[in-house]
């Protein structure tokens, strides 16, 4: 069975009304990247990166999926299929499909600040509030992986990309890395699939084809194409 590998970024959920970062009214233009989603953030004002995230929980909370992410889950006739998705929201997981890879956290659970293999699901009222401690006493922070931190995710997701015959990058702007790096461990000859109304530059693919439009119409398109 051939293998499909898809990297997915925020674009793929902007139609199911989750904000993008990086596009005109995105994340980034309220608020300080650096002080809500990094490590100095989080130790400099916690309530402020909690506030950030708890109203990002509420948001997604409320979302579904939309054509883009169901398209993905009709690969998986075919093709053996791996998301790996910067997203935290769980619209690939609802859309059903099978095997993903968060590479930069998940909005539903917390963790420990002191040990990372203590993981919890948030459950209602979905908020983490100062005072919410791991059983070693320490403060509940979001899953998510920041500026300035390790990607752990990231080996198993190198992985995936060195086997794939087919390649989907969807709604990012492949600006944050290591995630951005990604496309550079696909085997030479496969083709890749760029979906974003803004195709992102990429350089050195032989096969590339570009759909340029939003994931809801270009997101079918490809698996059309890929499914005859
Ligand atoms: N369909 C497809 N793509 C879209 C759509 C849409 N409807 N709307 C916008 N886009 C595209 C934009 O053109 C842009 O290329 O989605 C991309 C969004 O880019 P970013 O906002 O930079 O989001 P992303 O690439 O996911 O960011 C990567 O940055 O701060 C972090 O950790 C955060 O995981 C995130 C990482």
């Amino acid at each position: 069975m051939k293998k499909i590998v898809v990297l997915t970024g925020a674009g793929i959920s902007a139609e199911s009304g989750l904000k993008t970062f990086r596009d005109s009214g995105g994340l980034w233009e309220g608020y300080d990247v650096m002080q809500v989603a990094s490590i100095q953030g989080w130790r400099e004002n916690p309530e402020l990166v909690l506030k950030f995230y708890n109203e990002r929980r509420a948001a997604a909370l409320n979302a579904k999926p939309n054509a883009g992410h169901l398209a993905l889950k009709k690969l998986e006739e075919k093709f053996k299929v791996i998301v790996i998705t910067q997203n935290v929201d769980e619209l690939h997981e609802q859309a059903g499909s099978s095997n993903i890879i968060h590479l930069h956290g998940e909005i539903n659970k917390a963790r420990s600040s002191v040990d990372e293999n203590f993981i919890v699901e948030l459950k209602k009222p979905w908020q983490i509030k100062i005072g919410d401690k791991c059983p070693k006493g320490s403060q509940l922070r979001p899953h998510i992986v920041w500026f300035g931190e390790q990607v752990p995710m990231m080996e198993t997701a190198m992985n995936e990309c060195l086997t794939a015959d087919i390649f989907m990058v969807v709604g990012t702007s492949l600006v944050v890395y290591p995630a951005a790096s990604l496309i550079n461990y696909i085997p030479r000859f496969s083709t890749v699939y760029l979906i974003d109304p803004n195709i992102p530059p990429v350089e050195g693919i032989k096969n590339l084809r570009k759909i340029p439009e939003k994931a809801s119409v270009g997101v079918p398109i490809a698996v059309k194409e890929i499914m005859k």
